[in-house]
């Protein structure tokens, strides 16, 4: 093997490393919350839905479809701590939260679950970041933190 061609798989190498090393830095020593897929059989809604589980605890069920994020208004007290979960209604959409570390896919058929604490007050705006089609710039949503 080339002397250059060992050197870019070496670079290869460590620079992977050093992503997983980030992923599960930010994961298990800060805390972050990776995005997880969940079985299809935990499907188990067909609008979107806000639940108060408990005084700080909440349980967003958002569908994405074209164009508009379901619900589309949100209002949570600081502090709640957010069990997102997301799919689709029909083709792929991109779900961020701007100025968190929330960003996710909404894939028709497929449930995607992340968890969030909302420790700052403001008004968090969700866009879709995946082109969907003719709407797509106006898809969008918002969290409300009081
Ligand atoms: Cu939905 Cu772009």
């Amino acid at each position: 093997m080339d002397k250059y061609e060992k050197r870019v798989l070496y670079t290869g190498i460590v620079l992977m490393a050093i992503f997983l090393g980030a992923i599960l830095y930010s994961s298990k020593v800060m805390g972050d919350d990776l995005p997880e897929c969940l079985p299809g059989d935990a499907l188990a809604y067909d609008k979107g839905e806000v639940t108060q589980l408990d005084e700080k605890t909440y349980q967003i069920k958002y569908i994405a479809k074209m164009w508009a994020f379901e619900p589309r208004v949100v209002e949570i007290p600081r502090g709640a701590e957010v069990d997102i979960f997301l799919t689709s209604k029909d083709v792929v959409h991109g779900f961020l939260i701007e100025n968190t570390t929330v960003n996710m896919m909404a894939v028709y058929g497929a449930l995607n679950k992340i968890t969030y604490r909302f420790d700052k007050p403001g008004t968090y705006r969700i866009v879709c970041h995946e082109y969907c089609g003719v709407g797509h710039q106006d898809m969008a949503g918002v969290i409300i933190v009081k």
